[in-house]
């Protein structure tokens, strides 16, 4: 039976009620201390150099010589031309402008002048790591956590990435929101979880929260999902469909404040049937999920997400507002990046 206030209807004057906010990304001029994606794995080469928008600014990516990605401000500290328009040199970037050249350490390593090199002259280098065929930088000179791994070591599995349309007007947190959003899950996505929502089994960190529960696909297939939330970037999934395993992330970018870009991961193991098998499974796979993250999403782009009128359902995701507003914050890349 449908519950109903237990107090008569009010009849003004009307007041919406509202939690404590969530600071918004760039409020106050800094972000969330997460790992980010940047770009795929593929956009950075030893051959080219590459910019992309980041917190607000921009930063260029580069593969040095020995396959290292990197990522760094992308304006030269002589004047401010963007060194996503250079040229990678020996596995260096070099400024159209005046031939400043910078090394995998961000430091100017040469000029064509014979002036000395001021010690000023250097790029801000961002912690990076490569991991589900993206490129990540962290917000920060020491990231505080790492990304996580699947259940199974990289080498067994198969990855298959891909950006997911357009920039979204919402920070990446509001997406990240939905996962502690128990609710959604049954009533958005029609997705059956067996019993109550889990909210005594969530386990959480001050960089991460998960969660399992078992319950039936809207396809009618039985399924088995442990998923949560990495930082304030990343949705995680692993997921036991049918008898047949496979992982899902997604990641959202950090590109200025209220715009975010999605990616979409899907992995499985290599030996569970020939690589046109697996090929096969990931498409289905990537299918499934993509029509989840649409729904997601037609809610997502609109959305103006406060902490409002909470109930006892909203437990976890009561609990998730708290880990936002504790989640540390800084910018200290700010001067070089824009
Ligand atoms: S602006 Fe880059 S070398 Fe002068
Ligand atoms: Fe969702």
């Amino acid at each position: 039976m449908p519950r109903t206030a237990s107090e008569p209807p009010v009849t003004g004057p009307f007041r919406r009620a509202f939690g404590r906010a969530v600071p918004a990304e760039g409020e106050g001029g800094t972000f969330t201390q997460s790992w980010y994606p940047i770009c795929m794995s593929s956009a950075a080469t030893p051959d080219f150099v590459r910019g992309f928008d980041f917190l607000d600014g921009r930063v260029i990516v580069f593969r040095d010589k020995e396959g290292q990605a990197h990522v760094m401000s992308a304006y030269c500290p002589h004047l401010g031309a963007d060194l996503s328009i250079g040229d990678m040199i020996d596995g260096q970037v070099r400024c159209i402008y005046h031939h400043w050249k910078y090394d995998a350490a961000g430091r100017c390593s040469g000029m064509p002048s014979t002036d000395p090199i001021p010690s000023a002259a250097r790029l801000f280098k961002f912690p990076v790591c490569e991991k589900y065929g993206i490129v990540w930088a962290y917000n920060g000179t020491e990231p505080h956590y790492v990304l996580p791994d699947f259940d199974f070591p990289d080498e067994e599995l198969v990855f298959k990435t891909k950006i997911f349309g357009e920039e979204v007007p919402v920070d990446p947190w509001v997406l990240c929101a939905n996962t502690p959003d128990m609710q959604h899950i049954r009533y958005l996505h029609g997705i059956e979880i067996n019993g109550d929502n889990p909210h005594d089994t969530v386990e959480w960190t001050d960089h991460s929260m998960f969660y399992q529960f078992a319950g039936t696909h809207v396809t009618g297939d039985p399924v088995r999902h442990r998923v949560g939330i990495v930082g304030t970037s990343m949705y995680f999934q692993s997921t036991d469909f049918a008898g047949r395993w496979f992982g899902f992330v997604s990641p959202f970018s950090l590109t200025r404040p209220g715009r975010s870009t999605v990616y979409i991961t899907v992995c499985a193991r290599k030996d569970m049937g020939t690589p046109e098998e697996v090929d096969q499974f990931l498409e289905e796979i990537a299918e499934l999920e993509t029509r989840v993250v649409l729904d997601d999403l037609m809610n997502m782009q609109t959305i103006h997400l406060k902490p409002g009128t909470l109930t006892r359902s909203d437990l976890t995701l009561s609990r998730f507002f708290d880990y936002m507003r504790a989640f540390p914050r800084a910018h200290p890349s700010a001067e070089f990046i824009s």
